[in-house]
């Protein structure tokens, strides 16, 4: 079930609209069955709107804008089963007669965005629209910190999605290696914390390198319940049981934990940073940068000499947030040194930023 919406624009010269509406209606007749004309206005700015009815309860609206600008956007129902009614070539066609009819010297055509039912449509970092070849919700929930999915796309494998966001996918083992720097850091004998990481990818691959211990401090319940069913390809079994010989995952809030570890001035090789984007906190911060500021600094507080914080930060078409990141480790009260690494994340589609964080001694 989906409502399909195809959007064209046409870039003409300042609209002399009326000259043109008795083609523009002709050429639509021709492509909409049941073409019906139920309103014209003429807007304050100078331009037109028109609303037609068509086939099945369709309908399209044409809007010119004085500034040069003519705008169509088609409206319909398709059921999942149903052949595609408007398909690229056809609409192709349309926009080819119509940049003819209006004489324009740019268009563009988008292919039908789908709504309702099944979403297939998620944001990059810099709030771009990816359409994923989504085919099956196989798991929903709303647990009590945010919306937990998992969706299988053909071409990713299943993906875990958070309050609307990727997460990770059955194709992101690039992801966890360059968080984790695999191949670069030895892990062999280390203890290790991770913050956050409820979809087990890390825990995975860490256990596969021996380390002597690691402390998992995940939040939502509901994230390791899914991906424990569903997101088998990318944290195997570490998250059938809550312990095992050499790890264990402790549920709630990291900055009580990271708190409690501090009390006891327990000291880690490691800390992953393996958060949301937007980590969820129970305690609200005026900014969401205080509260990235409050982990980075708690975290490498926990850290052994030598230690590292190892976290993935954000797309790499975030210069504002990756800048802003930066002043935050020339801001907690200590000097640190950094590293970072790039790498292309396939269910992103984008290079995301990825940093390893050490506290710089005094004689460094
Ligand atoms: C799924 S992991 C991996 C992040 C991921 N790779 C990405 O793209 O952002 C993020 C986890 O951080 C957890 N989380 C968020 N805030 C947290 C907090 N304050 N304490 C512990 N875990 C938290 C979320 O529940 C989620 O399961």
């Amino acid at each position: 079930m989906a409502v399909n919406t195809i959007l064209l624009d046409f870039t003409v010269k300042p609209a002399r609209f009326n000259e043109q509406e008795e083609q523009l209606i002709k050429i639509l007749d021709n492509f909409f069955p049941h073409l019906s004309k139920v309103h014209k206005r003429e807007m304050d700015d100078g331009g037109f709107l028109l609303l037609f009815t068509a086939f099945r309860g369709s309908f399209i609206t044409v809007r010119s804008f004085p500034q040069g600008l003519i705008t169509i956007n088609i409206e319909y129902y398709k059921q999942d089963s149903e052949e595609e009614i408007l398909s690229f070539k056809c609409i192709t066609k349309l926009e080819n007669e119509l940049d003819e009819v209006f004489g324009s010297s740019k268009s563009n055509k988008f292919p039908p965005m789908r709504r309702g039912g099944i979403n297939r449509y998620y944001p990059t970092s810099d709030e771009r629209i990816l359409e994923y070849d989504i085919d099956a919700l196989v798991f929903e929930e709303k647990s009590p910190y945010q919306k937990v999915q998992i969706v299988h796309s053909r071409t990713l494998g299943n993906m875990l999605i958070l309050d609307g966001l990727q997460n990770l996918s059955d194709r992101d083992l690039i992801y966890t290696e360059t968080l984790m720097q695999r191949g670069k850091e030895s892990y062999t004998g280390k203890e290790i914390v991770i913050l956050g990481g409820g979809d087990g990818a890390l825990l995975h691959e860490l256990l596969k390198e021996n380390p002597k211990h690691v402390l998992m401090f995940e939040l939502d319940e509901v994230v390791i319940r899914a991906c424990r069913m569903h997101m088998r390809e990318c944290c195997g079994d570490v998250l059938d049981s809550m312990k095992g010989p050499n790890y264990e995952i402790i549920l709630g809030d990291c900055m009580t934990s990271l708190e409690a570890m501090i009390k006891e001035n327990k000291k880690f090789d490691y800390v992953f940073g393996d958060l949301t984007d937007v980590p969820v906190t129970p305690t609200p911060q005026n900014e969401i940068w205080d509260f990235i500021r409050l982990i980075l600094k708690t975290s490498i507080k926990i850290l052994k000499p030598g230690g590292k914080y190892m976290t993935h930060c954000c797309g790499a078409a975030c210069p504002g947030a990756v800048k802003m990141f930066e002043e935050q480790l020339s801001s907690l009260g200590f000097e640190v040194d950094y590293t970072k690494a790039t790498a292309f994340i396939p269910s992103f589609l984008e290079d995301w930023l990825f940093y390893q964080i050490w506290k710089k001694e005094k004689d460094d």
